[in-house]
């Protein structure tokens, strides 16, 4: 079955979740497909993931086109969404042209991390036929302007801003909100201001969907492992198949996150 933004829809009306796990290749989009997992993420996280940089603002468009061309032919009907890679929605302009080179090469949606100084190019995006996934939070890509990976959400002000961009993306059209590392009952009472779709990750239990980076969730990292990372490689009978079928149903069930990897 081919997995749809009204798939998406549903499953959030008939409070069911769905998981969402990161692939860059072929064998592997066929594998998290094959399993069932409802949305591949083609994220730039690739440009640390597998190339080894310290961080994902050097991604280019021409890699994530690549990366997104090699996920939709190992595909088995996942819905993609492809991350529009630092600078790449500079201008509104440049939007369109990066955007539609995604969908081209096999995105169903568009990831773009940005809060409410974006919701006009979101309006456009999705007038043009290209749905938008806004990603609110800790966005990587602003990694420099943070001053490091921090929960981000954690004073009044921060809070504030984050439930109004929240309805503004909703507002111009974003068909799927993510969030990153946000205290959990922030991201339980923005739940409560939204009626789209919500991915989490180092977000609490309360969204819609879950997202993990791949690599971390078959334990193939090296370093400091983040708090919301679980391995599910001893979930499973042993193999990678195993552990992506374990952590799709720990989160359709609702077992995964739990309490321990929020954040206050
Ligand atoms: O690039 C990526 O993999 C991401 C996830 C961590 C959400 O943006």
């Amino acid at each position: 079955m081919n997995i749809t933004l009204n798939t998406l829809s549903k499953l959030k009306a008939e409070n069911k979740k769905f998981s969402c796990l990161t692939a860059y290749d072929a064998t592997f989009a066929n594998i998290v497909s094959g399993v069932g997992v409802e949305v591949i993420l083609v994220g730039d996280s690739l440009g640390m993931v597998l190339q080894g940089k310290d961080s994902t603002v050097p991604v280019t468009m021409k890699e994530m086109i690549y990366h997104t061309q090699c996920v939709r032919r190992g595909n088995q009907g996942s819905l993609i969404m492809a991350d529009m890679p630092f600078m790449s929605c500079a201008t509104e302009e440049q939007s369109y042209k990066n955007a539609a080179q995604l969908m081209r090469a096999g995105g169903h949606l568009v990831k773009v991390e940005g809060g409410s100084w974006f919701t006009n190019t979101v309006s456009k995006l999705t007038e043009r036929g290209i749905p938008v996934c806004v990603h609110l939070g800790l966005t990587p890509q602003s990694v420099n302007k943070f001053g490091g990976y921090k929960v981000q959400g954690r004073d009044e002000e921060s809070r504030a801003a984050l439930i109004n961009d929240s309805i503004a993306a909703e507002k111009a059209g974003a068909a799927i909100l993510l969030f990153e590392c946000i205290p959990s009952d922030l991201m339980a009472e923005i739940m409560t201001k939204v009626t789209i779709p919500v991915i989490g990750i180092g977000a609490g239990p309360s969204s819609d969907g879950q997202v993990l980076v791949l690599h971390d969730m078959i334990g193939a990292t090296t370093g400091k492992v983040a708090k919301f990372v679980h391995n599910f490689m001893p979930d499973g009978d042993g193999s990678i198949q195993g552990a992506i079928a374990a952590y799709h149903q720990a989160v359709t069930n609702g077992t995964f996150p739990k309490p321990e990897h929020g954040f206050d």
